[in-house]
């Protein structure tokens, strides 16, 4: 109701004052796909009516006057954005690994989605590097708080300003006169994704997670998948003049759910146990009896819905008003999957058999009106799904090497097409890793064999290197490779292991220390980005001093010391006596003396 009016309000507003006002839509898709999984992407969009983005300087005072143009646009994002000189940001938090080799690409051709831990990249204007690091801080520090993760350990030892990647982006905005814009990016790898990330998450929707897709959001069953991740991408949109200026924020939350896990945990209630003997499927071909069995894979036949693998259900479309579309879409094979929209309102059940509505991959479905909906998913074969297309390059990066102190990353890039394929290869290692790029060697591999390539150039086209300083700054690796049709191109190089000082040690040393996904992004024909990745991250293992060894030795050396000096002590302190001499000086002691003067005074009387 409220909702209403507010959008009521903002349409006679805006035929007042003839402006374009905010928009919000929202979509949400589910594709199953192989292994019994469901990939079900979140995706929210919201446009800022027109805003002046004027430069602040280190010393103009923010003024906190016109932040009433936001009504569905998050009113705390806005100002943070604002008083940060921040013209685009793109935040990344993902857990979990997806397999592409079997899932096909990842999805939004993973423009949507970072490496492990959280990913923050920010374009800001500043007339230099020193006041755009500055606003950095103020940014970061503000998102911390916003979004209840560990932002405010951004500093200098591990902020990067990518060059390469850069170029290849395009922002659409035009910095006032005399600045420029910074592309600054740091990622914390060792960052644990949870509950407490998604309610600000939620909190920045105007449905606040209370109607619409966002209703179905609950972080107990989001964070349990297989691979999830949560993204914002807030940039300035101008028009071609570059005078009428807005704020876009996509927001999308992506979970790749294991549905036969789902499924057995509410069952179980909870805490996952082995499954009893009867209900095991031993494979019919091979002897089995209550004994012995050879356990067949997850069943094919499936029924779910989505009631029980969120926990609720869609509470309706996001507003009352129909101006806002709710849609969900399906991406499964209609010819082995049924799909069943189950609309309810005080248990007036509405069944819709949505695969018959139309024989595409593709089923498409509007949520217009306040009824709680479900939707059923039923097949008979649940190893038939309609995979992305395969990803244009595979990339798998490794720790090599054995010594405490030094040690070798290995890097492989597959091209399985049959085309050369184009891409930025973008790494920041931690000051503690010293690379050495003398050792810096390619090798091709293809169906006729290895080679060992003399010419860098050749596959090389664009390199940037930044070496690291001790605790100012990290290192930077920037390559724009090619990798040739059914070929793996693999870069090995060396490095040093850094002794640390012991407070810089994490409190647990000898887990070691999470070393950031590499970055990549796959360049079209047209030059510019079509697919971005993520290698995995690294866990590096330094020379760790033993931390327990202090500890016993002072524990030891303080039992020791505590027995030898009582003992001494009480030696040096005590004289040694007879018992004659004892019983000598008590007669003379102080207590004889008042016994003896009150028997002589008793004994006059
Ligand atoms: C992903 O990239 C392919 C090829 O460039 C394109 O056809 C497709 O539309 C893209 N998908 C999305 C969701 O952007
Ligand atoms: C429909 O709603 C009623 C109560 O509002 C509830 O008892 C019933 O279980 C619901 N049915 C389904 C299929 O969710
Ligand atoms: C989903 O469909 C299957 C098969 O038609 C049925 O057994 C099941 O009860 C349905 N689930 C719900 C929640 O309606
Ligand atoms: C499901 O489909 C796959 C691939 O088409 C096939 O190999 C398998 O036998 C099918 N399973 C069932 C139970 O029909
Ligand atoms: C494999 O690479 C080598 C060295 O670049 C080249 O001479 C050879 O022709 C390649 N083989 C195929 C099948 O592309």
């Amino acid at each position: 109701m409220l909702y209403t009016a507010l959008l009521l309000w903002i349409s006679c507003l805006q035929a007042v004052l003839g402006q374009p006002s905010e928009a919000y839509n929202e979509v949400l898709k589910f594709r199953p796909l192989p292994r019994n999984s469901l990939l079900a992407s979140f995706e929210f969009n919201i446009v800022s009516s027109p805003v002046q983005l004027k430069y602040h300087g280190e010393d103009s005072r923010q003024t906190w006057e016109g932040h009433e143009h936001y009504e569905l646009f998050p009113r705390v994002l806005g100002p943070i954005v604002e008083a940060s000189n921040t013209r685009e940001l793109h935040l990344r938090f993902s857990q979990g690994w997806y397999d592409t080799e079997s899932s096909g690409r990842l999805p939004f051709n993973g423009s949507k989605s970072g490496g492990t831990g959280v990913e923050l990249w920010a374009v800001i204007e500043a007339p230099d590097l020193d006041a755009a690091k500055a606003d950095w801080v103020k940014l970061t520090n503000a998102l911390s708080g916003l979004f209840c993760a560990s932002f405010n350990f951004i500093n200098d030892p591990i902020t990067t300003s990518p060059r390469l990647q850069f170029e290849g982006k395009k922002t659409g905005y035009l910095a006032n006169l005399g600045n420029s814009l910074f592309l600054l990016r740091a990622a914390l790898p060792n960052e644990p994704i949870c509950t407490e990330n998604l309610t600000p998450m939620l909190r920045l929707l105007p449905t606040r997670g209370k109607r619409g897709i966002s209703s179905l959001l609950d972080g107990h069953k989001i964070f349990d998948s297989l691979w999830h991740s949560m993204s914002i991408d807030l940039v300035t949109q101008c028009d071609d003049s570059f005078s009428n200026c807005a704020l876009r924020m996509d927001q999308t939350i992506i979970s790749a759910i294991d549905v036969i896990r789902s499924l057995r945990r509410i069952e179980e209630g909870g805490i996952p146990k082995p499954t009893p003997g009867e209900k095991l499927r031993c494979d019919e071909s091979r002897y089995h009896d209550i004994w012995e069995c050879f356990p067949l894979g997850d069943p094919e036949d499936l029924s779910y819905d989505i009631e029980s693998i969120f926990g609720r259900a869609i509470h309706g479309a996001a507003f009352e008003d129909s101006s806002v579309s709710t849609e969900v879409s399906f991406e499964a094979d209609p010819s082995v999957w049924q799909i069943e929209a189950i609309s309810n309102r005080s248990g007036q059940e509405k069944r819709t058999d949505l695969t018959n509505a139309g024989q595409l991959n593709h089923i498409s479905y509007k949520i217009a009106d306040q009824k709680d909906y479900n939707f059923n998913f039923t097949t008979a074969n649940s190893t038939i799904t309609s995979p992305l297309p395969p990803p244009p390059l595979h990339a798998y990066r490794s720790l090599t090497g054995y010594s405490q102190d030094k040690g070798g990353i290995r890097v492989s890039f597959t091209n399985l097409n049959s085309n050369n394929v184009k891409f930025i290869y973008f790494e920041s290692l931690p000051w503690f890793m010293r690379v050495y790029l003398s050792t810096f060697k390619i090798e091709l591999q293809n169906t006729t064999g290895t080679y060992s390539v003399k010419d860098e150039n050749e596959f090389i086209k664009k390199s940037y290197f930044k070496p690291a300083i001790d605790r100012k700054r990290p290192s930077q690796l920037e390559l724009f490779l090619t990798v040739p049709p059914e070929s793996s191109l693999i870069i090995n190089y060396d490095f040093d292991k850094s002794l640390l000082l012991y407070a810089e040690y994490p409190p647990d040393a000898n887990h070691g220390f999470d070393v950031e996904p590499a970055a990549i992004s796959v360049i079209g024909d047209d030059n510019e980005i079509f697919y971005e990745m993520h290698t995995t991250s690294l866990l590096l293992t330094l020379p760790t001093p033993d931390f327990s060894m202090p500890y016993n030795v002072i524990i030891l050396t303080c039992t020791v010391m505590s027995l030898a000096f009582g003992s001494i002590f009480n030696l040096l302190t005590k004289k040694v006596i007879t018992e004659e001499e004892l019983e000598k000086l008590s007669a003379e002691g102080k207590l004889a003396k008042i016994m003896n003067s009150v028997k002589r005074k008793l004994g006059k009387r």
